[in-house]
C-alpha cells in the first residue's frame, strides 16, 4: 500500500470504464492523490473488485461504484440521477468507457452501438451533469472534463448521414468516427462552457495493452501479439491523469492532448459546422431538450 499524497483530496471525481485498462489506472491514480473516485462500470463483480483493488492499493476509504450498460441510455440517466443523490460536487467527469465492434451491433435505443457508446454515451453522462459540475466550478474555482479519443480519428471524415452505417458497415471506419466525435463534441462543449470555470479536453492515449478489443475472437489474436509494442496501462493512463489533476492545466480548455501535451487533431475535427451539426443530431438522438 502506498500513502496518500493529497493534492486532490476533497474533489470528486467520476471515471466511467474504470473497471479495466485506462480507465482503471485513471482512478486508482486520483484516488492516489486523495480523491473521492466514483468507479463506472457495467458489471457488479467488476466494479465491486475495482473498488477493493483500489482501496487496497491506495487506502484510501473514499472510493465508490455506480453501475450503467452506457449502451442504454435509460441506464446512462438513471446513473446520473444517482451519482446526484449521492454527491453535490463533481469536481472531474473523465470520459473513457469505450469499445470497437467488428459486426454491427445495435444499442439498446436501436443506434449503431459504436456511436451509441462511444460518443453518445459522454454526450449524454456529460450533459446529463453539467450544471452539478459548472456549479462545482462556481463554487470551488475549476471543474474539468477529459476525455479519451484516440489516434484513429486521424482520417475518417464524420458522415452525419451515415452515422447509423445502415449500407456497408466497417469497425474500425465507425471506431475512428466515433474518435472524431469525441474531439468534435470536446470542441463545442468547451466553447460552450465559456465563461464558466469548467474545462472540456479530449486525448489520445496511445497504442496500450488493455482489454480494448479483447471483445472480439478476429482482433483479440492480433491484439495479444501486437501488445509486445503497446504501453502498459499505466503509460497510457498518463495523459487523462495529467488533464484530471495537473495545475498546468487549469485553465487550459478546447485542446487535444497526447503524451501530457497539446497537439493538433485532424483537420476535420476543427470543422466549426460540424461540430455543431454533430451537437444538433446527438441531441436529437438522446432526447435532450434543454441544452
Ligand atoms: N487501448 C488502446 O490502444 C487505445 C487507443 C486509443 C484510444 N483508446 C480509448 O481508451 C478508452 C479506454 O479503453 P481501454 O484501452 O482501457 O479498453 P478496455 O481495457 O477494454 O476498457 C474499456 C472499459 O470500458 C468499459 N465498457 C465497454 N463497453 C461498455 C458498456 N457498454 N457499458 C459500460 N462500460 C463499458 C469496459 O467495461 P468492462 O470492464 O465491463 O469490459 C472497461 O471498463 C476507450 O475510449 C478507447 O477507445 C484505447
Amino acid at each position: 500500500m502506498t500513502t496518500i499524497d493529497n493534492s486532490m483530496t476533497g474533489k470528486v471525481v467520476l471515471v466511467t470504464g474504470a473497471t479495466n485498462g485506462i480507465g482503471r489506472v485513471t482512478a486508482m491514480a486520483l484516488a492516489q492523490m486523495g480523491a473521492t473516485v466514483v468507479v463506472h462500470g457495467r458489471s457488479q463483480e467488476k466494479a465491486e473488485y475495482t473498488v477493493s483493488l483500489i482501496k487496497e492499493e491506495t487506502g484510501s476509504n473514499t472510493v465508490d461504484y455506480l453501475l450503467a450498460d452506457l449502451a442504454s441510455q435509460d441506464e446512462i440517466r438513471a446513473m446520473a440521477a444517482e451519482f446526484k443523490q449521492r454527491y453535490d460536487r463533481l469536481d472531474v467527469l473523465v470520459n473513457n468507457a469505450g469499445a470497437i465492434f467488428l459486426k454491427r451491433k445495435e444499442s439498446a435505443e436501436g443506434i449503431e452501438m459504436t456511436f451509441a457508446l462511444n460518443h453518445l454515451a459522454y454526450f449524454l453522462l456529460t450533459n446529463l451533469l453539467l450544471d452539478l459540475i459548472i456549479q462545482t466550478g462556481e463554487q470551488y474555482g475549476e471543474a474539468r472534463i477529459v476525455n479519451v479519443s484516440s489516434g484513429a480519428h486521424y482520417g475518417p471524415q464524420i458522415v452525419l448521414d451515415d452515422i447509423q452505417s445502415p449500407g456497408i458497415y466497417s469497425g474500425w471506419l465507425a471506431y475512428g468516427q466515433s474518435k472524431l466525435a469525441n474531439i468534435l463534441f470536446t470542441y463545442e462543449l468547451a466553447r460552450r462552457l465559456q465563461g464558466t470555470n469548467v474545462t472540456a479536453n479530449v486525448l489520445h492515449p496511445g497504442f496500450v495493452a488493455s482489454g480494448f478489443a479483447k471483445n472480439n475472437p478476429i482482433t483479440r489474436p492480433a491484439m495479444a501479439l501486437s501488445s509486445i509494442f503497446a504501453l502498459s496501462p499505466e503509460e497510457g493512463a498518463q495523459t487523462s491523469i495529467y488533464l484530471a489533476s495537473s495545475d498546468e492545466v487549469k485553465s487550459v480548455t478546447g485542446q487535444y492532448f497526447y503524451k501530457s501535451k497539446a497537439r493538433k487533431s485532424s483537420a476535420a475535427s476543427y470543422d466549426e459546422e460540424a461540430q455543431h451539426e454533430l451537437w444538433k443530431l446527438s441531441k436529437k438522438l438522446t432526447g435532450l431538450t434543454n441544452i
